[in-house]
């Protein structure tokens, strides 16, 4: 086995979202969208090639499992820059299962992060983020740190991820794990059902405002403004898969109660703000000095959930 090379990214959640597909093959998307990173989880991640495997490889949380998705990954490398042989790579999800966020944004940062190192290719973050765009849209944001914009672009070259603020504006995220009961829908299906709803291309036109606007309140740290965007869009693109015709829902009951509860502390004086992405649970976004009491409102009417707390996280480190 030839030298490791390690790298850590850590996972982002969207505050403008990412839901909908111009190009399903290169992960175009519709629209822009804007993420703050997390300090909380990450996925560690080593590649190394592998002179005695068939194959690549993927041991995942110790395990080893289908490399499918990871295979057709590395196959976007050897067609694009050179053919190269079968590559072990070995990753951790530091994501709690109960927190139940998606890790493919840390996963497919932190694989793209080591494998340019290990290919040698001295790519710019820029174009580090195109690659991790093609394993999975919402990693290219993943590359770096607090506040990432991902422009929609019209092309491969052009569909890319940014920094858009590196600083940390004391927003924090309490993650709440409410047990899926619904049946799971992958975002890739997720998002091409909700194309076809009647309100996509509204959707799609609010999107452009709220980004401009998400923009200017991050920049004045208005932690309200951040919030009620968020919310809006977050709410609106969950409402695009009840209109479409195979309406679905990624929302419980549970989901549902956890939105009002956040809604009644908003009305009650609290900055308390949701969004929701593929599933059920609700990452629910205050500032860092109302942090503690909203937690433990939430704990009290809701002592059967786990809450996480997370704040803005660092970009992508690679070790040589
Ligand atoms: O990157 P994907 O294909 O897993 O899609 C992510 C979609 C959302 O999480 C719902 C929104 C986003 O922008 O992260």
């Amino acid at each position: 086995m030839s030298e490791h090379i390690t790298a850590t990214a850590h996972t982002n959640i969207a505050l403008i979202k990412y839901w909908g597909k111009e190009n399903a093959d290169l992960n175009l998307p519709t629209t822009s969208s804007l993420s703050m990173t997390l300090d909380k989880f990450y996925t560690r991640t080593s590649v190394a090639f592998d002179h005695q495997a068939f194959e690549d490889r993927l041991i995942l949380n110790e395990v080893e499992v289908d490399p499918g998705r990871v295979h057709k990954f590395l196959n976007i490398f050897r067609t694009e820059i050179a053919d190269f042989g079968p590559v072990r790579v070995t990753s951790t999800n530091y994501v709690p299962t109960a927190a139940g966020l998606a890790s493919s944004a840390s996963s497919f940062a932190a694989l793209t992060g080591a494998m340019s190192s290990l290919l040698k290719l001295d790519l710019l973050p820029s174009q580090m983020t195109r690659y991790a765009r093609r394993g999975s849209g919402s990693a290219s944001r993943s590359i770096f740190g607090n506040f990432a914009i991902w422009n929609k672009g019209e092309d491969d070259e052009t569909s890319y991820a940014e920094s858009f603020l590196n600083e940390d504006i004391g927003l924090s995220m309490i993650v709440a794990e409410v047990s899926a009961e619904s049946k799971k829908m992958s975002s890739t299906k997720g998002m091409q059902l909700a194309q076809l709803s009647p309100d996509y291309a509204g959707w799609v036109a609010h999107s452009a405002q709220q980004l401009e606007d998400m923009k200017g309140a991050l920049l004045r740290s208005d932690i309200e403004q951040v919030g009620l965007i968020a919310q809006d869009n977050s709410l609106a693109m969950h409402a695009l898969n009840r209109t479409c015709p195979e309406p679905f829902d990624y929302f419980t009951d549970k989901t549902r109660e956890l939105i009002a509860f956040v809604e009644d502390c908003y009305k009650a004086g609290l900055l308390a703000f949701v969004t929701i992405d593929a599933g059920p649970n609700v990452k629910i976004i205050t500032s860092r000095s109302q942090e503690s009491s909203l937690l433990a409102r939430l704990k009290d009417n809701f002592p059967e959930l786990q809450f996480d707390v997370a704040h803005a996280g660092p970009g992508i480190q690679i070790e040589a």
